[in-house]
């Protein structure tokens, strides 16, 4: 006989019907006669109920059997009179798979902080939280590429070593073999990469983007999901080095298209775990609320988690020029009673997150795409405005989040690409193939890059990047 799963037995209705049941422990209660364990299994959120009587089962199996203890259960199935579940396994055999001792067992049946879970990250997937997480992150993973096979783009696996630099902010692990502690240098003293494993000087990619414009300008509409990687020493709650990435690219479109594709994206996206993984978003709602309680009053969240996704289903994107954002900003009461960290002070500035912010969440009240933004302030490939200062850029800006889309229309025109590239003492040498494009068959095009973990943090409710990616990647982080 098989085993049958958490997920499927908890919904049958199949009474007297004898199941095989595995899973680990999440609680046991003994009491004189009868033994109640809560099964999980991790295909759902919910536990199946196991009833053991002690005059059927030895009793002192369960001196072995505590919170964390693999078990296989072999029972009958039982129409359950409890309110919380349909059945439960009233078990006939119980093996005890792997023993889990209390006193060394660090996930126990209580409150642990989300900073003690970091720690235990190869355990933490045993907890609620965790599994209902995990579980969302697949649901979404999946939805991304469904959402792009349905409208006939074209999955492309760009390079993860590359010898480029997408976003042209250096922020560049290296890939090497050289020997570190015998570094083979020049006449002039600088490291000789000639002699490295690839012959020249190469990173981790930051973007898979570059690439996917290869592949766009024959297949039309093609996009990458991979990881991308960031040596930038900010140790905030939305920054990883290693994250992952949906980065669409599309032919014969504008910036105007490409703020469509990334609303309708977005709204599918949210919709689509609304769907299909309405138990976990329960369950996290309720996450959010317990954590809201224990704020001060005037810094709570008057949403529930289900609003905010409902927020962003329901309200059409607001869209202006960061020249207009800019006006907002000098002139917000934010600004004027000093609230932010930092004051916009003239045009021209980065906008932080408490910038994009304030736009979203007390302005205009609905998700915003800014436009036209300095070109100082964006990355080489973008497309130049007449206006010869401001380039066709788009941020998506999201409550809690900030930016969670960066994306714009390329520069296609040969010349002003090759200006650009210049003007910024870019090495024209390792781009000859990107700068080939605009010279074969060059047209306008458009993509964007979704930063897939600022996603799960916002369906999910949670407050750190840390805890919607298995295993965080960050500055003087890398255990697991
Ligand atoms: O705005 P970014 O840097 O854009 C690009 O890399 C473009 N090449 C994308 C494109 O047009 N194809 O990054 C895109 C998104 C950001 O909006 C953010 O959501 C996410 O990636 N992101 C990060 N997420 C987690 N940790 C980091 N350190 C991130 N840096 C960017
Ligand atoms: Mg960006």
């Amino acid at each position: 006989m098989k085993r049958i799963e958490i997920a499927t037995l908890i919904q049958s209705e199949e009474f007297g019907k004898e199941v095989i049941v595995m899973g680990w422990v999440r609680t046991v209660r003994i009491s004189k006669n009868v033994a109640f364990i809560a099964l999980n299994d991790g295909s759902c959120l919910k536990n199946a109920q196991i009833v053991a009587d002690l005059s059927v089962i030895e009793p002192t199996v369960f001196d072995r059997i505590h919170t964390g203890t693999s078990l296989k259960i072999v029972g009958k199935l039982v129409e359950s009179i409890g309110k919380e579940q349909i059945n439960e396994v009233h078990a006939t055999a119980i093996d005890v798979l792997g023993e889990a001792n209390p006193d060394h067992y660090p996930i126990q049946p209580k409150k642990h902080s989300l900073e003690f879970l970091r720690e235990n990250a190869h355990l933490r997937f045993r907890t609620n939280l965790f599994g209902a997480i995990n579980r969302v992150r697949h649901h979404m993973i999946f939805a991304i590429h469904k959402y792009f096979n349905d409208r006939g783009f074209y999955n492309i696996h760009t390079p993860i070593i590359t010898a480029s630099d997408c976003e042209g902010a250096g922020e560049m692990f290296h890939v090497t073999t050289l020997n570190l502690n015998n570094i083979p240098k020049t006449q002039t003293g600088a490291v000789d990469w000639s002699q490295d494993f690839f012959g020249r000087e190469t990173n981790l990619t930051v973007s898979g983007q570059l690439e996917a414009e290869l592949a766009a300008l024959a297949l039309s509409k093609v996009y990458t999901f991979g990881p991308t990687f960031r040596a930038e020493n900010s140790n905030t709650s939305r920054h990883l080095a290693e994250f992952w990435m949906i980065e669409p690219e599309v032919a014969f479109s504008d910036i105007h298209d490409n703020m469509d594709l990334a609303e309708d994206m977005l709204k599918y996206l949210v919709q689509y775990a609304l769907d299909h993984c309405a138990e976990d978003i329960e369950f996290l709602e309720q996450r959010l609320i317990n954590e809201e309680k224990s704020k001060p009053q005037n810094e709570r969240s008057t949403m529930t988690l289900r609003q905010k996704l409902r927020f962003v289903l329901d309200n059409t994107f607001e869209r202006l020029t960061y020249s207009e954002a800019i006006e907002i900003l000098k002139n917000s009461p934010d600004q004027k009673k000093n609230k932010f960290v930092y004051p916009i002070k003239e045009w021209g500035a980065d906008l932080q997150s408490e910038h994009e912010r304030y736009l979203v969440e007390k302005h205009f009240k609905k998700p915003v795409i800014l436009t036209d933004y300095p070109k100082e302030i964006k990355a080489f490939y973008m497309k130049q405005n007449p206006d010869g200062k401001t380039v066709a850029a788009m941020d998506v800006l999201f409550p809690q989040i900030g930016e969670i889309i960066g994306g714009s229309q390329r520069e296609e025109n040969y010349d002003k690409l090759l200006q650009r590239i210049n003007e910024l003492g870019m090495s024209k040498k390792t781009l000859w193939w990107y700068l080939d494009t605009r010279r074969f068959g060059t047209v306008v095009h458009s993509g964007f890059g979704l930063g897939f973990e600022r996603l799960m943090l916002f369906i999910t409710g949670m407050g750190n990047i840390r805890d919607v990616i298995p295993f965080p990647r960050t500055p003087k982080s890398a255990e697991f």
